[in-house]
């Protein structure tokens, strides 16, 4: 494989592992103590290595190491988390501890001040980036919900777009991850310990990222990834944990805007 020389240089001839979690057009190989993330030139990739260094210090992110262009890829080479990651089996079959854990990790999320945040991806920008996915084609739609499009759902993704124009939300902005999911998030019992997959995040609503965490446990108790599902998870638990009250036109309103990504 053709690797940056500055890179090459940092990992020399250590072994690597691929991972084979991510769903995306990304490579990631995993190091004894590093990780290289490989995609394609694009705003995200240039926005996970900005927010990785800006975030340093603040909340537990992989610290960038290099990040390097050639041939239009970029190599994001980073520090490995520790701890674990939140779709592991020990967090799933304690869906408590798991739900504090991320409870936890979006509560750090938004006590990080965002006045001299370097992204925005309120719904001005996160809509025009949604509308440009569906021009060029981007929008992934065996991975959608089944419901949201067809008989009962939306006609298209354009007309899906034109709804969400329509029924924009007041927003509440925080410091979001963008892709809370998951594979996304790591920790150590009920604190985090590493967030990662950093390509949306910036500022935004915070029930974008509730929204989306509340669909990665519904998906992954389910059984939705890897055919086992696992007991105990009600999504009563989350709200408990977050000490708020689900609203759910918002939950559904942000599900729906991450089906154009
Ligand atoms: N710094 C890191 N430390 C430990 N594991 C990591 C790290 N970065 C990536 N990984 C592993 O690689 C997987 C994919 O990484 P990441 O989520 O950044 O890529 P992606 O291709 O954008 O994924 P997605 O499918 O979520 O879009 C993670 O779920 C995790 O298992
Ligand atoms: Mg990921």
């Amino acid at each position: 494989m053709q690797i940056p020389e500055k890179i090459h240089n940092l990992i020399l001839e250590e072994e690597y592992r691929k991972d084979d979690i991510g769903m995306s057009d990304s490579s990631v190989l995993l190091f004894h103590d590093k990780v290289l993330k490989i995609q394609p030139c694009c705003e995200e990739a240039e926005n996970e290595y900005c927010m990785m260094q800006w975030l340093s210090g603040k909340i537990p992110v992989p610290q960038a190491l290099a990040c390097e262009k050639m041939d239009q890829k970029s190599y994001l080479l980073m520090s490995k988390c520790s701890g674990k990651m939140a779709c592991e089996e020990n967090y799933m079959q304690e869906p408590e501890l798991l739900t504090k854990l991320l409870a936890n990790g979006l509560k750090k999320l938004w006590s990080v001040g965002i006045s001299d945040c370097p992204a925005d991806w309120r719904l001005d920008r996160k809509l025009k980036a949604a509308e440009e996915n569906i021009e060029r084609g981007l929008v992934d739609m065996d991975n959608v919900e089944p419901e949201t499009f067809g008989e009962n759902g939306f006609r298209d993704p354009q007309a899906l777009l034109q709804w969400l124009y329509d029924h924009r939300p007041q927003e509440e902005p925080v410091l979001s991850h963008g892709d809370y999911c998951l594979p996304n998030i790591f920790g150590t019992g009920s604190e985090p310990t590493g967030y990662i997959d950093l390509g949306r995040t910036g500022i935004a609503d915070k029930w974008c990222d509730i929204a989306l965490c509340y669909r990665s446990l519904s998906h992954n108790y389910s059984g939705k990834y890897c055919e086992k599902s696992y007991e105990g998870f009600e999504e009563s638990l989350l709200f408990k944990e977050l000490g708020i009250e689900p609203d759910w036109e918002k939950i559904r309103y942000y599900i729906l805007l991450d089906e154009l990504f």
